[in-house]
C-alpha cells in the first residue's frame, strides 16, 4: 500500500519537471536570446489559427514592426492574449533561427523566404528574441542595405498577411525579384541570383 503510493508521487514529480522543462523553462515568464522557447516545431499551424490573438504591445492593433532605416533595424513588440501564445511565438523564432544559421530553406519555392535563409547564414543581419510573460521583443538588425530590404519585406508579409490574415499562401517571389534588382543590391546581386538559382523548390 504505501510502496504504491510512494510511486505515484513520484510519477506525478517527474512528469510536472518534464512538462514545465518541455513548455520553455520553469514557469518563469522570460526567455533570453534563442532557447527560452524550448519547443521543437515551427508553430506555423497555431500562429496561422491564432492570428488574432497577437497585438501590438499596449493596444488592440495587429502587431506592427518599428522600422529605423538610419540603423537598418526592425523591432517588433507583440503581446499576446495568453502566455502558451507567447511561447509559440518564440518557439517559431528560435526553430526559424536554427534552421537559417544550419543553412536551411523553410518555405524554399518562396524568393523572399530564401533571400532571408542566405542573409542569416551570410550574416548579413542577426535577431534576438525576448519573451516577458505574453509579450515577444523580436529584435532584427542589418549589416548591408541589401539585406535591410529583405527584412524589411519579410516584415511586411508578417504584419499585413500572417498576423493581420492567418493569411500564408501568398507568394512574394516577385517582391523578391524587385530587391535584387534594386540598386541596394547591385553589389550582391549575382550572388542572390546564383544562390536562388541552386535552391528554389517547387511549391
Ligand atoms: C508560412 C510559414 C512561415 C514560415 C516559413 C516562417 C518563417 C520565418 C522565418 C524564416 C523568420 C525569420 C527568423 C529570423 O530572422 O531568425 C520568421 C520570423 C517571424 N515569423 Fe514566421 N514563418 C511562417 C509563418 C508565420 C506566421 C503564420 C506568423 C504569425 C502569425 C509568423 C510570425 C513571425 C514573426 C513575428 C517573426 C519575427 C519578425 C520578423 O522576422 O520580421 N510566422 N518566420
Amino acid at each position: 500500500m504505501m510502496k504504491n503510493r510512494w510511486i505515484q508521487k513520484t510519477t506525478i514529480s517527474v512528469v510536472a519537471i518534464v512538462a514545465l522543462t518541455g513548455c520553455g523553462g520553469s514557469g518563469g515568464g522570460t526567455g533570453k536570446g534563442m532557447n527560452g522557447g524550448g519547443g521543437s516545431g515551427s508553430n506555423i499551424p497555431y500562429l496561422k489559427e491564432n492570428h488574432a490573438n497577437y497585438k501590438e504591445h499596449g493596444s488592440t492593433q495587429t502587431p506592427a514592426p518599428v522600422t529605423d532605416a538610419a540603423k537598418k533595424s526592425i523591432t517588433w513588440t507583440i503581446d499576446a492574449t495568453t502566455e502558451e501564445g507567447a511561447i509559440k511565438l518564440q518557439e517559431h523564432l528560435a526553430f526559424m533561427e536554427e534552421k537559417l544559421r544550419n543553412d536551411k530553406n523553410p518555405r524554399g519555392w518562396d524568393k523572399l523566404f530564401l533571400l532571408e535563409a542566405y542573409m542569416k547564414y551570410n550574416k548579413y543581419y542577426t535577431t534576438l528574441v525576448e519573451r516577458t510573460g505574453t509579450t515577444v521583443v523580436v529584435s532584427k538588425n542589418a549589416n548591408t542595405a541589401c539585406a535591410y530590404e529583405v527584412i524589411l519585406a519579410h516584415s511586411d508579409a508578417v504584419h499585413g498577411d500572417f498576423f493581420a490574415r492567418g493569411k500564408i499562401e501568398v507568394d512574394y517571389s516577385t517582391r523578391a525579384e524587385e530587391i535584387i534588382a534594386s540598386e541596394a543590391c547591385r553589389s550582391e546581386r549575382s550572388d542572390l541570383e546564383t544562390y536562388i538559382a541552386q535552391r528554389q523548390k517547387n511549391r
